[in-house]
């Protein structure tokens, strides 16, 4: 699962070379540049690509609002970034209105019916190889379609029909897509052929590059069936029909009835306060909103701008106080409509002022005695993210995930798309890590119906109630970590958006016990001080994929897209 070096990261490949080249030579180490995001007086999109960054721009241009600009960009995205928007996972939404009301929908997949606790083990009681990640079994009830349509039959004024049909084109008459994208088609080229036969229609003799067109003509049906009978045009009828026959011909789950039962939720956020802002993020069955509050309760306790922005001190603490929310997450969260979340125990201040107190700056803790499994590297982006500001003053922040790389690689015939492989964020066994390193037991077991525990953290902070980020990103566990870096980089460390998404991330997460220090500029001696200090550090390449929007204090918006981690793209008016 380790993946090896992209080339789309050979405009940061003399960044990184001069971090290699620094290990050795302290003196020559540069700090990344500061950038100014793109600026916006009235509105700001962010999203993981240009073309639907644009149509959700030309959505507010023309009067639509922030959820009707969401309802459009998240049906782009299932066309032009198929790895990850896709309408065959599922997700969670935050909003805020313009008059300060909050709200969240959980439009996370669910286990089929016909799902069993230990259905990924053998005779043994031993994890099956791949079972929970690669294939149908893998696949569970996607949530994004119910979800997007929901959440704009509530706040949204534009119809469907309109904010739907820039994604049919791009479906029907194609796109032309990006380097990056040539690249992911090619690497997944084997597992396209393994799931789907050689035949299947992204699995090609010649390798792509970028400009080829691609186009997705019976996804453009499935569209046209959404739009044109709205929920039932997915979660019955022809579509519902050739995802069962998609799950039976290759022994899924999924069954007509567990499509026809779906339904997102409604949830209230979870919202704490960091020096002065309120940090609005989503409840469970995510950890990212617990989790969030819970480190930002920890860092509050600390003077993290004179610590300095990512010096040792730094990266230590956040490193010892993720090392014990995170244990905190395998024990406690889970779906709450199946397992009693302490949300309120978890959030309580006294409770993390004690939980934090043996946290020593001097020494690191060594995690518990559970045993780390053979994870390797925590896998790529293959969620989505983004960030709407609308010139209204409603602001959405929405996170949807496939979970892997173009999900179970199971592409439904007949009907376009490619579903989720999200089972895998369920704890199979208790103590085995998932893809991502994360452990688990009774909280996030399967049940059928059960919603698995996710590390999304869509968020929004507001500054003396008025509304000052929109934050989130892919990354799997690593997403928790990078909102609370970018929270610090702007609150602590007084950086703007662009320099607050662009700063190098580090991430730690109690098992495995080891710090990941992304591939970019970051002072050598930090490094060396952190070893000294016991920790295990290793190199990792990118993570995350921010899309976030900082509203300044002229009141101008600032976007913030990963653009130097990937084709991510923010445009303001
Ligand atoms: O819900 C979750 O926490 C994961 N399925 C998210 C996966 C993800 O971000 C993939 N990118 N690395």
């Amino acid at each position: 699962m380790k993946k090896k070096l992209h080339l789309r990261y050979a405009k940061y490949s003399f960044l990184l070379l001069l971090f290699v080249a620094c290990q050795s030579q302290p003196t020559s180490y540069q700090p990344l540049p500061s950038e100014v995001g793109p600026l916006g007086e009235k509105a700001m999109i962010s999203t993981a690509h240009p073309l639907a960054t644009k149509i959700g721009v030309d959505i507010l241009k023309n009067g639509g609002n922030a959820f009707d600009a969401a309802l459009g960009i998240k049906f782009a995205l299932a066309v032009v970034y198929p790895r990850a928007g896709n309408i065959g996972g599922g997700g969670f939404a935050v909003y805020r209105m313009n008059d300060g009301t909050t709200g969240a929908l959980d439009f996370r997949e669910t286990a089929p019916e016909a799902s069993s606790r230990d259905m990924y083990l053998d005779e043994e009681g031993n994890v099956i190889d791949d079972l929970s990640i690669v294939g149908h079994k893998s696949a569970a009830v996607p949530g994004s379609v119910d979800g997007i349509l929901r959440l704009h039959e509530k706040h949204g004024t534009k119809p469907l029909r309109e904010l739907i049909q820039p994604a049919i084109n791009l479906a029907y008459f194609g796109f032309t897509i990006t380097q990056n994208q040539a690249e992911e088609l090619n690497e997944k080229r084997d597992a396209f052929a393994e799931v789907n036969g050689p035949d299947f229609f992204l699995v090609k003799d010649q390798p792509w590059r970028a400009g080829d067109t691609l186009k997705f003509t019976e996804l453009a049906s499935t569209l046209t069936q959404i739009r044109d009978r709205g929920r039932e045009g997915f979660y019955g009828g022809i579509v519902a029909d050739q995802i069962a026959k998609e799950m039976q011909r290759g022994g899924g789950l999924i069954t007509e009835d567990d499509l026809k039962n779906y339904t997102s939720k409604w949830r209230a956020p979870v919202s704490g306060s960091y020096r002065g802002h309120t940090v609005i993020s989503m409840p469970p069955p995510s950890s990212g909103g617990v989790a969030l509050l819970q480190l930002l309760q920890g860092a509050e306790l600390y003077n993290i701008k004179e610590m300095g922005h990512n010096t040792a001190e730094t990266i230590h603490l956040k490193t010892e106080l993720e090392r014990r929310v995170y244990a905190d997450r395998a024990t406690h969260l889970g779906d709450p409509d199946f397992y009693e979340v302490p949300v309120d125990m978890l959030l309580d201040p006294d409770y993390n002022k004690e939980r934090f107190s043996s946290i020593s700056l001097k020494k690191k803790t060594d995690s518990q005695d559970i045993k780390e499994g053979s994870v390797e590297n925590v896998e790529s982006v293959e969620t989505t993210h983004f960030s709407i500001i609308d010139p209204m003053g409603n602001a959405v922040s929405i996170t949807t995930t496939l979970n892997s790389f173009f999900g179970s690689k199971v592409y439904v015939r007949g009907a376009g798309f490619f579903l989720n492989n999200i089972m895998d964020d369920f704890s199979i066994k208790p103590g085995v890590p998932n893809q991502f390193g994360l452990v688990g037991g009774e909280a996030n077991a399967i049940e059928p119906g059960k919603r698995m525990l996710s590390s999304m953290t869509p968020t929004i902070v507001e500054k003396d109630g008025e509304l000052k980020l929109v934050l989130g990103t892919p990354g799997g566990s690593t997403i928790i970590t990078s909102v609370f870096q970018a929270i610090m980089n702007v609150v602590d460390h007084g950086m703007g958006m662009q320099d607050a998404v662009n700063a190098t991330r580090v991430h730690s997460q109690w098992l495995p016990d080891r710090i990941l220090i992304e591939e970019r500029p970051l002072d050598p001696r930090v490094v060396r001080k952190l070893e000294k200090l016991g920790h295990k550090i290793e190199p990792r390449e990118a993570m995350g994929r921010m899309n976030c929007i900082l509203v300044r204090q002229d009141g101008t918006l600032e976007g913030g897209p990963d653009y130097t981690r990937g084709d991510s793209y923010a445009e303001g008016f």
